[in-house]
Parts: C-alpha cells; structure tokens; sequence
C-alpha cells in the first residue's frame, strides 16, 4: 500500500514559509504584485481567479484584478498588458485562460514581458527551460516537482514516463525531469502500448484529462505516481487520470485528487511571483 502525497499540507507549509518572506521583502520597501486579467464570464475561470486573488492575500502578495467584459477587444487587452509590463508595482502578470474565441492567445502571451511571465507561458519561458536554463516555470509542472522533492526522490537516472503532451504540463514537465537527469518518455493518443510504458515507470506523471484512463495493474510495483488530472465525473465527483485504489496498491507514494497536484499550481504562481518581486530588488 502506497503513501499519499498530500498536495494540501505541502501547499500550506510553502505558502506559510513564503508569507514571512514577503514579510521580509516589505521591510525593504517592496510589496511583491500579481496582476490576474480575466476576460468573460466562464464560470470555472472566474472560480479560478478568485482563489488567485484570496490566495495573493493570504500570503501578503498585492492582487491587481482585471476583470473585462467578453466583448474587450485583442487590442484593448493587449493595450492593458503593455501598460502593466510597464507598471512598477506589478512583478507577476497571469492572463487566465481560456480567452475568448475572437482573441488570439499566443498573441497575448507573447505581448506579456518575460520578466513578468509568472504563468511560464511565454515562448522566451519555454525556450529557456527547453535550453536547462530556465527562468519562470510554469506553476502546474513546477508543483509536480516539488512534489517529487518532498518525498526527497532523487530522478537521476530514473525512468520517467509522462502520459499528456500539453504546452501546460506535459511538455514542460517532461523537460523538468530531464533538468534532473531522468530518461523521459512522453506518451500520448497516439502512443502504442500505452501500458507497457507505464509499466516501465520509475514516475509515471499523468496529464491527459481522462477519467481513470491509467490502470492500478499497469503500475511497476514501488513507483511513484503522480496524477495531474482532476475529471469530474457523476455525482460531481472529481476523479483523476489515474484508477486510484488499484494504483495505490501498486505504488510507493501517490497523490490523491482532489488535494494533490490541485493546491500546487496557486502556490508555485505565488512562489514565482514573489520570485520575481525578489530579483526587483537585486535588480
Ligand atoms: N487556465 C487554466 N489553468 C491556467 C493557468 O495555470 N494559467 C492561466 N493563465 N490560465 C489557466
């Protein structure tokens, strides 16, 4: 039987630590800022940007909100990107996606400077962590990661198999696990004998959004799993990618969903952002 990795306590104990250090960045005169732009109405993304902002302010980090309507034009909100790229108050800024099907979402992310690109979606981001010298991670993969380090697990060497090529988690956590010396395969719709990869796992880190789509019996006796999808299913419950009692007979440590992977993302934006407030000082 498997240990939990408990993503809630984890996420708890980082933003407490991180609350002191913007105490101590505030004593030198520096109030690190978030700036969240929501455009629209989607339901999710709003439940989203409100726990971004309640977040922000439990640690001490100054929220800057926008919320636009649906009609904002690509113009105007680039138009506010430009202006909070230049804003002296704003370290963070985390355009929340999906945009609305008249926007161009690269064009945004493009428009957002990479010194403020706390989201780690900007392609400069990408390039420098695809290069091993990154700069802002992005928060999901990011959160995996220190997952992985509070169990004190030691990649080098280590067979890790993504299953999910997404810009957001597969990709970059793919190249995360390279960063330390893993042998990474990355498994998608197409993959063939998507059970024998797994199988091979050290880590196996699952980022496809399908229910329970990762079998308890494909699981190598002792890995570590790592399961990134949060699926709602009947009765509203949330089930992730990975079938969980089955797989959690098999693995050495897993993460539950809900509260595993989820508290994560929040807690490495407010880590990056506070990062970035942080090098406003050296600089
Ligand atoms: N929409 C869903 N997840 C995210 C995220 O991590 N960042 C942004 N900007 N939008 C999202």
């Amino acid at each position: 039987m498997s240990k939990l990795i408990d993503g809630k306590a984890l996420a708890a104990q980082m933003r407490e630590q991180m609350a002191v250090r913007v105490e101590k960045l505030k004593e030198t005169g520096i109030v690190p800022g978030l700036a969240v732009v929501l455009v629209g109405e989607d339901p999710a993304s709003r439940v989203y940007v409100s726990m971004k902002e309640k977040a922000c302010e439990a640690t001490g980090i100054f929220s800057d909100e926008h919320k636009l309507p649906a009609d904002t034009t690509q113009q105007e909100l680039l138009q506010l990107v430009d202006r909070l790229n230049n804003d002296p108050r704003i370290d963070g800024i985390l355009v929340q996606l999906p945009l609305p099907d008249h926007i161009d979402e690269d064009c945004v992310i493009n428009a957002i400077s990479p010194l403020k690109d706390v989201d780690g979606f900007h392609p400069y981001s990408v390039g420098c962590l695809a290069i091993g010298n990154p700069t802002f991670r992005s928060c999901t993969p990011y959160g995996v990661m220190k997952m992985l380090e509070s169990i004190d697990y030691d990649l080098n060497g280590k067979e890790v198999v993504v299953v999910g090529r997404s810009n957001i988690v597969g990709k970059p956590v793919a190249l995360m696990c390279l960063e330390q010396n893993a042998t990474v395969t990355i498994c998608h719709s197409r993959t063939q004998n998507l059970a024998g990869h797994v199988g091979r796992a050290d880590v196996v880190i699952a980022a496809v959004g399908r229910p329970e789509m990762i079998k308890g019996e494909w699981i190598k006796e002792g890995a570590v799993v790592i399961d990134v999808g949060i699926n709602r299913v009947a009765d509203k419950k949330l089930v992730g990618d990975v079938e969980f009692a089955t797989a959690a007979e098999k693995a050495s440590y897993i993460t539950p969903v809900p509260g595993g992977v989820g508290p994560m993302t929040i807690t490495m934006l407010l880590f990056n952002t506070i990062q970035s407030a942080s090098q406003r000082v050296a600089g």
